[in-house]
Order: structure tokens, then C-alpha cells, then sequence
């Protein structure tokens, strides 16, 4: 029954993921915090707040403005699942037709191993990964030597996620979302926050621990 509860609500709020997806960049939005329009005025008004992370936790690189900016490492972080939704399965036209490769920053899958919890701090990295081609059939998969199924391609997007209830005091969760570009790398260097309401609510709907969706990635079922 909680399985129905929760495949309504990502259901739901497909059409909003579509929507947002399409922004790619982390351009700013309306309802994004705007740069003032005097630049002597810019670092006061854009001054970040004051990050809840403790000393222990490796925390994000942030600009003036407020956007953060792409980790450069993620792939050495602890990977920790690969869950798929191919175009092949979703009529033709998935709003993420890809593997999604997930890694948490190392220090805070630490703490979470410790304590169950999501440490203020917490760095959560999500790397688009398409579909291998080659002899793909009409569901998208492909007859390899192991085989018929889906294997990994190109890399074609990358998001983060990172917990900050001081940085983020008006974010659901203190949980904030970027994207560096749906595209092929190169990324984008940095990104602005998304509003809340086009990534906090599915977050917050329908993933198991404090806005992650552990139920997906076995790595973090087992640390816990
Ligand atoms: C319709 C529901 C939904 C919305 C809206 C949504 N996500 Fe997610 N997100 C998911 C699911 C499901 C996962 C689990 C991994 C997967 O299947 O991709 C996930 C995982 C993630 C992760 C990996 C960490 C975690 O929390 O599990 C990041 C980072 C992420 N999403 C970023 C975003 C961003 C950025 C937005 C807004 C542009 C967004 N999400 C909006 C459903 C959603």
C-alpha cells in the first residue's frame, strides 16, 4: 500500500520534473532569489547565510551570488546506486531516459553510516548516464555477451543536492537542489537553487530517509 502511495506521487509530479528539467542550466527563475540591480549593493544583499554544517563534514563550494559550484570530484565519492528509467519503458519518452549514477561526498556517508541521519552539510551527487546504443532494440535494450539489458553510455547531466538548514532556512528540509546542465560535459561550472516547488515536494513525498531516496540505492540501505 505505501508502494501505491508513493508511485502516485512521483507520478503526480511528473509533468512538474518535465517542466523543470527543461530550465537545464540552473538558470534563474522568477521565484529564484534575483541578483540586486545596484552592483555596490550586490555583496551585501547576496551574502550567503551562515552554513548549520559541522567542522567534520566536507561541505560545498559556494559563490558570492549564492550559486554553488560543481564539485569536482564526485566520481571518487561513495557510489551508491544506478536506478534506470529507460525511454524503452516509459512510451518512448522517459523525463530522465537514463541510468542515474548517485554519489554521496564521503564524509557524509560517514555520518550517516554512524547515525542514520543526514548531516547539515550533506552532498548528494546525481550523474545522468545514457543508455548505451548499439544494436538497441525497440525497448531500448541491447544483445551484449551477458546478455540482453541495458549497460551505461554517455554521461549527460549532473545534480546535487545539498542539506544546509542555515543556508537554506526557507527550503523544505533545509534540502536544496541544482542542476549543472541535462547535456553532455562539459557542465556547467556552477548553479543556482531551484525553487522549492519544482524539487522539494517529490522529495519529500516519496523518498524514505529525510528526502533521499535510500529505497533506491542498496549501498545506502546496508550502511544503516
Ligand atoms: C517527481 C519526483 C521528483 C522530482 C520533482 C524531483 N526528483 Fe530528484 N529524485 C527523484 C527520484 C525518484 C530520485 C531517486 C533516484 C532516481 O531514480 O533518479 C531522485 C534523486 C535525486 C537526487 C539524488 C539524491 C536523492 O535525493 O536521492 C538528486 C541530486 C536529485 N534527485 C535532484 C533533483 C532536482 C535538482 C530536482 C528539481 C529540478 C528534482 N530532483 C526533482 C524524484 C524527483
Amino acid at each position: 500500500m505505501k508502494n501505491t502511495v508513493k508511485t502516485l506521487a512521483y507520478a503526480g509530479s511528473l509533468g512538474l520534473l518535465v517542466a523543470c528539467s527543461g530550465q537545464g542550466t540552473g538558470a534563474p527563475t522568477a521565484s529564484a532569489p534575483a541578483a540586486p540591480a545596484a552592483a555596490s549593493q550586490a555583496a551585501v544583499e547576496a551574502a550567503p547565510a551562515a552554513s548549520a554544517a559541522s567542522a567534520d563534514i566536507v561541505t560545498a563550494g559556494f559563490m558570492p551570488n549564492g550559486a554553488v559550484r560543481k564539485p569536482s570530484n564526485y566520481r571518487e565519492w561513495v557510489y551508491v546506486g544506478s536506478p534506470l528509467t529507460p525511454n524503452g519503458l516509459n512510451g518512448g519518452a522517459a523525463p530522465f531516459p537514463e541510468f542515474h549514477n548517485v554519489y554521496v561526498e564521503p564524509s557524509a556517508f560517514e555520518h550517516y553510516e554512524r547515525t542514520g541521519q543526514w548531516a547539515e552539510g550533506t552532498q548528494i551527487a546525481k550523474e545522468l548516464v545514457l543508455v548505451r546504443s548499439n544494436n538497441n532494440a525497440e525497448d531500448g535494450s541491447s544483445a551484449e555477451v551477458s546478455g540482453v539489458g541495458y549497460q551505461q553510455g554517455e554521461f549527460q547531466g549532473l545534480e546535487l543536492s545539498v542539506k544546509d538548514s542555515g543556508r537554506f532556512s526557507e527550503m523544505p528540509g533545509g534540502w536544496a537542489y541544482f542542476s549543472f546542465g541535462h547535456q553532455p560535459e562539459p557542465y556547467n561550472a556552477s548553479a543556482e537553487a531551484f525553487p522549492a516547488e519544482a524539487c522539494n515536494a517529490c522529495h519529500e513525498a516519496s523518498a524514505d530517509t529525510d528526502f533521499v531516496f535510500s529505497q533506491f540505492y542498496p549501498v545506502i540501505r546496508a550502511a544503516h
